[in-house]
């Protein structure tokens, strides 16, 4: 193994990305709820490099800013170095920009940041035959259904590596290779900066090629190694919004197969939306349409139903979430029920066996384990104990127009139905809230409370009576 303290891990990504058509930096297009860039550094964390770099160009301070933003998110340990490259001519040009870098170590692994698809272990095998080989260089190359768009890989007659031909310098029998350049490469740190003093522009644009490095390197005499790589999808470079969905959905592929071979049910699974790193338990069911984003963490023996959408959650076993439920940054203990149509807001507990139904919607709020808040209802900013049950339309008002206030509701309250708490507002342990109430007082242990107006019937000829 390439000793980690001398390795080096270099991503380009300082590109225009003029064929994505869109003013959002292409590292940071989204696949599969993160940038594609998060992807690449994460395969690059995996090999326990001493330091990954950076080189930014096009919209650098974006690009810089957000990558700054989601590094402890993406658990990304590695010290990380920033590299401008001021004039965008070519991939050498980006490698060129962080010689500075590079000569503190003795191997550089190179990524485009354009292929999220890669696999952090071919990453490491590279390293490893880059080492068993004594090579100059390696590139991966895989051999792809439709090459167009990529570099080809010539080969001498005796198969090793002559030469990398980019698509737009390649003549028609040239085209015709199926094996390319994936864009990820090992080198000799040393060789590499040599190479890269002897480029020649190349191309329509008259770029600098990082694929011209290798032939140099193999005039050097130095061994340049073709790692051939199994998985050809795991290439996939993403130069348009066309290879964007198709990243997005051979990952997706990815994330639903492993979660069956854990034995998660997945009715269809390419119709579910789940994001690399979600967790989930044994014959826990997952209906089309649900989306199980960011760092949740589901159960097992856990049903749910359709168009269910849960983002950083965590969700117990035997948890049954109905059609259309909506849960956000909050947590729901073993048992419970939820749907169809509810929400859950960000800090919302909800303790073993609760049940929370159709149209209700809670925020930052306890509801203790058993309680029940079943119909048309806003609980927030309240700590529910356990064993209450809340009638219909039942509303805190924890906001009066200023500040928040908090609704504590004691172990086995009866909350009727239409009732209205006035935050800050306590009703303690066994109480019993008429329907239609408008509670601004505390209510003491096991009494009764209603608070509306009696009802008056007004007979035709204006008689008033009572009831
Ligand atoms: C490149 C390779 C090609 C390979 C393909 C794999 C070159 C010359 N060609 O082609 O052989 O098959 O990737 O996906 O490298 N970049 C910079 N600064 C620049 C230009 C590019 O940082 O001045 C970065 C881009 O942000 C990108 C990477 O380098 O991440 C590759 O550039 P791109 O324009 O996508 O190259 P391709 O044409 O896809
Ligand atoms: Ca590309």
């Amino acid at each position: 193994m390439v000793a980690k303290k001398n390795l080096c891990v270099l991503i380009l990504a300082a590109g225009k990305g003029t064929r994505m058509k869109s003013p959002l930096p292409k590292p940071l297009h989204i696949v599969c709820g993160l940038p594609i860039i998060a992807h690449i550094l994460k395969a690059a964390q995996a090999l326990g490099p001493a330091a990954i770099g950076i080189v930014v160009g096009h919209e650098a301070q974006t690009v810089v800013n957000a990558i700054q933003a989601g590094l402890s998110q993406w658990g990304i340990t590695a010290p990380v170095v920033f590299v401008q490259q001021t004039e965008l001519t070519g991939s050498a040009s980006a490698v060129k920009a962080a010689i500075p870098l590079l000569q503190k170590f003795e191997t550089v692994l190179v990524l485009n940041g354009d292929t999220p698809l890669l696999k952090a272990q071919s990453l490491a095998r590279m390293t490893e035959v880059f080492e068993q080989n004594e090579a100059g260089a390696l590139v991966l190359g895989v051999t792809v259904p439709d090459p167009s768009g990529y570099g080809r890989i010539i080969r001498a007659e005796d198969g090793s590596f002559e030469n990398i031909v980019e698509d737009s310098d390649a003549d028609e029998e040239t085209k015709k290779i199926a094996e390319i350049n994936s864009g990820m490469y090992v080198f000799n740190s040393h060789s590499l900066q040599t190479a890269l003093t002897q480029l020649t522009p190349q191309g329509p644009k008259r770029e600098y090629y990082l694929t011209d490095t290798l032939a140099l390197i193999k005039q050097m005499n130095q061994p340049v190694v073709v790692f051939a790589g199994r998985d050809y999808q795991q290439a996939l470079g993403i130069n348009s919004k066309a290879q964007l969905a198709e990243a997005e959905q051979i990952m997706r592929d990815r994330v639903a197969a492993e979660l069956m071979d854990e034995g998660v049910t997945l009715v269809r699974p390419r119709e579910v939306y789940i994001d690399p790193g979600v967790k989930i338990g044994t014959d826990t069911r997952i209906c089309p349409g649900c989306y199980i984003c960011g760092n949740t963490v589901i159960g097992k023996n856990c049903e749910i139903e359709g168009n269910v959408y849960i983002k950083d959650s965590v969700i117990g076993d035997n948890v049954t979430l109905k059609m259309g439920t909506y849960i956000e940054e909050s947590q729901v203990e073993a048992c419970c029920q939820l749907g169809p149509y509810a929400h859950l807001r960000p800090k919302s507990v909800l303790k073993k066996g609760a049940k929370v139904g159709n149209f209700s919607e809670i925020k930052k709020s306890v509801i203790g384990e058993g309680s029940k808040v079943n119909h048309l209802s806003y609980i927030g900013d309240t700590q529910m104990g356990a064993g209450v049950n809340v009638g219909a339309g039942t509303i805190t008002c924890n906001y009066d127009g200023k500040n928040k206030h908090q609704t504590l509701i004691g172990d086995h309250v009866f909350v009727g139905s239409n009732v209205n708490f006035v935050a800050p507002v306590t009703v303690h342990e066994y109480a019993k809230i008429g329907a239609g109430s408008t509670i601004t007082k505390e209510v003491p242990a096991e009494s009764l409370a209603i608070a509306r107006s009696r009802q008056v019937v007004l007979e035709k000829k204006g008689v008033k009576k009572n009831d």
